[in-house]
């Protein structure tokens, strides 16, 4: 075995924190000997004669668990082979008393009685561990008896047969189900639906104490907007402003200006032929919404000037009322977005 030199201060801490006569709890730096420590520790209750059946260690991960089995193990097979003074030697470097003669033979066969023992010593995942406390306790935790945990392969099977259907159900379901899906159909393709379904998933826990608690309530009460559906802001947008009775004469106003008037006249028109065309159907009144926005705002945000001057210094009344017009478009355009941040949640609960 090859030696490290382990400083004094470093060896005293490893060994007070590998008493197992105290309570304790460790953190340090990677790689500077919690394992060890840990190891220590198990073998020290092993000395003092602790049956390995009553040791318990808990890691958080597979990897943690076989090396420290793999140590302590290691440890116990090499004592198998050491003479009397290698061996009491290992031994108080464990930090355990000097031991007796009987206390060598003991520690000589720990491997052995370590390894035999059924049952022995435990040293698993936490994972591992609470699912063996769930089969034991079945009523008390509420889950099947003999229930199996499913692995990652298994899983995405179960889930990707749950979805599909769950999807088909929601398909056929003429009822809030089936709108739940055709606006979430409206906003994401095929592919992506996979992928917002999976995401849904991974926050279900959240996701289903909303789904419980009436997301009808408390998304708008959350989000604010009034409560309004994007049908109600779109509509006032459209109607509650400048009435599409005026359009025409504007557009016309509008097309005795230079480019740019000229430009949004025509914009303006597209508008009006939108706003004509325009029935009950969702996507005509979002194209009549989209033409009219597209009068008052480019790509950007608000336009900056919605009128050249030749035209703002023959109406500068028009100029106003479209300046306020804008504005209340702005405020509207955010109670869209909080709506339709509303609808979309609802419908992805459902
Ligand atoms: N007192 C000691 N005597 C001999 N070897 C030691 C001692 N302390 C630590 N080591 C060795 O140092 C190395 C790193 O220690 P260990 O793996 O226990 O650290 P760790 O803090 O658990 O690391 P990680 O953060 O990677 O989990 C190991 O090879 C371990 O055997
Ligand atoms: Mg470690």
């Amino acid at each position: 075995m090859s030696r490290i030199v382990v400083p004094e201060l470093l060896r005293a801490a490893q060994l007070k924190a590998s008493d197992p006569a105290s309570s304790i709890w460790v953190s340090a730096n990677a790689g500077s000997g919690k394992t060890h420590v840990l190891t220590q520790r198990v073998i020290r209750l092993l000395l003092k004669g602790v049956p390995p059946a009553k040791i318990l260690c808990l890691t958080f991960t597979k990897a943690a668990a076989a090396q420290m089995a793999t140590r302590v193990f290691d440890t116990l097979a090499t004592w198998t082979n050491l003479d009397d003074a290698a061996l009491r030697e290992a031994v108080r470097e464990t930090g355990a008393p000097s031991p007796s003669r009987t206390d060598l033979l003991l520690a000589r066969r720990l491997f052995t009685r370590t390894v035999e023992t059924p049952g022995g010593l435990k040293i698993q995942t936490i994972h591992a561990f609470c699912e063996r406390l769930l089969h034991l306790f079945p009523f008390e935790a509420n889950v099947p008896a003999r229930f199996e945990v499913a692995d990652d392969v298994r899983q995405a099977t179960l889930l990707a047969g749950a979805k599909r259907d769950a999807i088909a159900e929601a398909h056929r379901s003429t009822g809030a189900l089936g709108a739940a899906l055709s606006r979430i159909a409206e906003e994401v393709g095929s592919a992506s639906i996979d992928k917002l379904i999976g995401e849904a998933m991974r926050a279900r826990a959240p996701a289903l104490r909303w789904s419980l608690a009436d997301p009808q309530d408390r998304l708008p009460a959350l989000l604010g907007g009034g409560g309004l559906s994007v049908e109600a802001v779109e509509r006032d947008m459209i109607d509650g402003g400048i009435a599409p009775a005026e359009w025409p004469e504007i557009a016309a106003f509008f097309a005795t200006g230079s480019t740019n008037d000229q430009k949004r006249s025509a914009k303006l028109g597209i508008a009006l032929q939108a706003y004509t065309d325009y029935g009950a159907e969702r996507s005509s009144r979002t194209h009549a919404v989209a033409t009219y926005l597209a009068v008052f705002f480019t790509k950007d945000g608000p336009a900056k000037a919605l009128m050249t001057k030749g035209l703002a210094a023959r109406r500068p009344d028009l100029l106003a009322e479209l300046i306020t017009e804008q504005a209340r478009l702005v405020d509207l355009l955010e109670a869209r977005k909080t709506a339709e941040t509303i609808e979309r949640t609802q419908a992805l609960l459902a």
